[in-house]
């Protein structure tokens, strides 16, 4: 081959290899703004959020529950088994990997914890008490209380197999809302049980399978659409809607009391229902929690109990928590038979929740901390020094590593990042091994021993 011809072959190569797309982007900026219906997290963002996570954490490690974590990816066959025909047809994010295995992005926590349980269900301890924050996806039309990924606050009990893990639930659901001080007016649980509505589809209107699951929906969306449209799609499922639609209707309308008037109900699932309002009312959070036969709960896997928790501010409409009991989810993994029973509360609904209610304190984590202007480039290694015996004993501190900007300036960004202190090292005070404090909300200034100044910043 000839040298020219080498030459030419070389940088074919070479160019043959640059992708067209990267050229044209090389010339175009990037956009800044985030997928849709997603957020980022600013540091003060995930301050926010940390606050509100490790609450969470609180309260459910002072119920003796253990934080687990699984993979963001799992097989879709996790999710068509018995998360919900919605989810699955329209708010799967799914594809095919590298590998020829069709996998998704978890929409929710509970068959991936199903997973986890069944692979060690004969040697876990019972009962099983498990809580983790994963973050979830679904396809959504974003809007107030939606959005494409939210965090979950997920609690789950195994190997109970009564009422008294559901009063545990609702009392652990209870106390999170408490612990943020929410009061006792500020949210509503409404409660029922899939037996009991089965029992009313199969026994009081007996409806065969294929119309049961279509009703179920029908009811479940009955608040998201308009009264005109109920109507029709009710005559399109029940066989005989003259006769049947005005028992829907007293169903759908009936209290605890009312509900043994309708025949064919379960009556086990009645009686566990009034033993649960009899206990939380020992607990002190009966006022909030009612019993709504028109709770239905979107997902195939629950078996029993099923709860919702609205906020009671009508601004925020969607539901705070969603939870029940799910008796044969394990069985999708092993034969072995274990129930459980959890909810499922979302960081965006929950901090709709807390602005609405003013229950987001102004100063997040903002005490005890330092900020250290540098006055002059000969004064770092002292700066550092000071900074590094703070740290030691606690007291976060943040360093100029620059003597620039001017001291003014340097003093403005302490105040923008949020700070409670300054401390000020000029010549004088590397001289007498002290240091200048200013208190920025109070706006005081003092001269203190570098060894003691850690003390007062803590507040000891
Ligand atoms: P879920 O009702 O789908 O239940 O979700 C529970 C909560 O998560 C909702 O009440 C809402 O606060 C929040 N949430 C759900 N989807 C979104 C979204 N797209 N954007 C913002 N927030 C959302 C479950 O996922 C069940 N796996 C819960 C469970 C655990 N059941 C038993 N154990």
């Amino acid at each position: 081959m000839g040298l020219q011809a080498a030459m030419q072959s070389h940088l074919a190569l070479h160019f043959c290899f640059i992708p067209m797309e990267r050229i044209s982007l090389a010339s175009k900026k990037l956009p800044t703004a985030n997928y849709k219906g997603t957020r980022d997290f600013y540091p003060e963002d995930m301050q926010f959020r940390n606050w509100m996570f490790s609450k969470m954490e609180t309260v459910a490690e002072s119920y003796g529950y253990g934080k687990y974590d699984s993979p963001l990816l799992e097989s879709i066959d996790l999710y068509r088994a018995k998360t919900g025909e919605e989810i699955v047809q329209k708010q799967l994010y799914d594809f095919i990997d590298k590998g020829e295995r069709h996998v998704a992005i978890r929409p929710e926590m509970t068959p991936s914890l199903a997973r986890m349980v069944a692979a060690r269900s004969r040697e876990l301890p019972k009962p099983i008490r498990w809580y983790s924050i994963p973050n979830l996806w679904r396809y959504e039309a974003p809007g107030k209380g939606r959005l494409r990924e939210h965090w979950q606050l997920n609690v789950d009990i195994f190997g109970v197999n009564t009422y008294r893990a559901e009063v545990e639930i609702l009392q652990m659901a209870c106390d999170i809302l408490f612990a943020f001080g929410a009061p006792a007016e500020s949210f509503a649980v409404k409660v029922s049980d899939r037996r009991v509505l089965n029992s009313f589809f199969s026994n009081t209107l007996q409806l065969a399978e294929d119309k049961a699951q279509p009703l179920a929906k029908l009811l479940d969306k009955r608040n998201k659409i308009s009264s005109e449209e109920f109507e029709k799609e009710l005559q399109g499922i029940l066989p005989d809607c003259e006769k049947q639609k005005p028992v829907v209707m007293q169903y759908l309308d009936c209290s605890l009391e009312t509900i043994v008037q309708i025949p064919g109900i379960d009556e086990k699932a009645i009686a566990d229902l009034q033993f649960l309002f009899t206990e939380l009312k020992s607990l002190g959070v009966e006022a909030q929690v009612d019993f709504d036969p028109s709770i239905i709960r979107g997902f195939d896997y629950y078996t029993g109990f099923i709860f919702e928790i609205f906020d009671t501010d009508p601004e925020n409409r969607r539901s705070l928590y969603g939870g029940g009991r799910y008796d044969n989810l394990i069985g999708l993994f092993s034969n072995d038979q274990l129930s459980g029973i959890g909810f499922g509360l979302g960081d965006v609904t929950l901090e709709n929740f807390l602005r609405t209610h003013g229950l987001v304190p102004e100063q997040l984590g903002k005490t005890h901390k330092v900020f250290m202007p540098l006055l002059a480039e000969e004064n770092f290694a002292a700066s550092m020094q000071l900074a590094k015996k703070l740290r030691e004993r606690g007291v976060i501190c943040e360093t100029m590593l620059e003597g620039k900007p001017k001291l003014g300036k340097q003093f403005a960004i302490a105040e923008k990042k949020g700070y409670r202190y300054l401390a000020i090292l000029g010549e004088d005070e590397i001289q007498k091994n002290t240091v200048t404090l200013k208190d920025l909300v109070s706006g005081e200034q003092s001269e203190y021993k570098q060894d003691e100044v850690a003390e007062i910043i803590l507040g000891k």
